[in-house]
């Protein structure tokens, strides 16, 4: 039987950008909704600054009072040494790191050129490698960027061999706007194969045209079997004006679950917890029902 790999970024990706403040005591209930609904890997929050993301400036108080569920990796999003002292204060499996495919949105995310942000992130990757961690690369922005447009697939090719060499276990292909279609998708895996596999890749979807999900199946032809995904479908990226929700997980599991692909994903149980979370952030008692 075919397996698929999920990784519930809803705690990370989800709440970045939500403006009405959640409480850690909401965010620790969350993830450990999120971790009984059997996903494979949770990114629980991001060591970015607190400037920069306010939500997710309580990141080392979560990750302190969550309850892991023995088989899952928890992971974190680290943008400089600075947020990697952060983290390995910390108990996690794995962090991720993330360069965008074009310059505009380097500066908007990160405040650095594409090459900066590569200098910031290498002695980033090394230390977690020295400390034993997994290194997820992200590539934002892998599709099509706000500012710039369509992105070429050699730009983000050049980008994984880059990450590559800095040392990074896997390369998550990040379609922040939600542009994709499963021919673009065709596309950027064609024009990164002679630097990697689709099998040693993640996909990262937005659902901007509702077009996440067919995208993700075309991938899996394509030999993709590792995606993210946000329960309740929260979500979006505060650089990337018009970025709305991921790809809701529970779509995802339920669409892999009809074809008899198994990702270990309680799906209820999942949306359920989408659910709750979308009730906290706005207060609406009918969201539960
Ligand atoms: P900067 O302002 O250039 O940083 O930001 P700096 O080094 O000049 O520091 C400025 C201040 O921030 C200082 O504080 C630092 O101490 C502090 P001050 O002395 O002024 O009080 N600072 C930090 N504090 C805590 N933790 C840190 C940290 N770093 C600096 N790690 C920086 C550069 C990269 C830090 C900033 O631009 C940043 O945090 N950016 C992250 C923005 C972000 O989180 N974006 C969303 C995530 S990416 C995404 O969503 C895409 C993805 O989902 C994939 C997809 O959808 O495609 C992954
Ligand atoms: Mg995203």
């Amino acid at each position: 039987m075919m397996s698929i790999r999920i990784t519930e970024v809803a705690a990370r990706d989800g709440l970045q950008n939500e403006p009405r403040r959640v409480s850690t005591e909401s965010k620790v209930a969350f993830i450990d909704q999120l971790s009984a609904a059997g996903p494979c890997e949770i990114e629980v929050t991001s060591f970015v600054s607190a400037r920069w993301v306010p939500q997710l400036g309580d990141a080392s108080d979560v990750l302190a009072r969550i309850t892991r569920r023995p088989g899952t990796v928890y992971s974190a999003l680290v943008p400089n040494e600075q947020g990697l002292d952060r983290a390995l204060e910390c108990r996690l499996d794995k962090i991720a790191v993330f360069v965008s495919a074009t310059e505009s949105f380097s500066q908007r995310n990160t405040n650095g050129s594409i090459h900066e942000v590569l200098s910031r992130l290498a002695p980033v990757v090394a230390r977690a490698r020295e400390a034993g961690l997994i290194v997820r690369g992200y590539i934002s922005c892998a599709i099509r960027c706000p500012f710039e447009g369509t992105v070429a697939p050699e730009a983000v090719r050049v980008l994984c061999a880059r990450l590559i060499d800095l040392g990074v276990h896997e390369i998550d292909l990040g379609d922040t706007l939600g542009a994709a279609d499963p021919d673009s998708i065709a596309r950027l895996y064609e024009g990164i194969s002679r630097t990697i596999d689709p099998g040693a890749t993640t996909l990262h979807l937005h659902d901007t045209n509702g077009r996440a999900l067919e995208c993700a199946l075309g991938a899996i032809e394509l030999g993709v079997r590792s995606f993210d995904g946000s329960a309740g479908g929260l979500g979006g990226c505060p650089y990337a004006p018009g970025s709305p929700g991921n790809l809701a997980t529970e779509t995802l599991v339920r669409a892999l679950d009809a074809r008899g692909i198994d990702t270990g994903v309680d799906a209820q149980r999942l949306e359920a917890a989408g659910r709750w979370m979308r009730q906290q952030l706005t207060g609406d008692s009918a969201a539960s029902s």
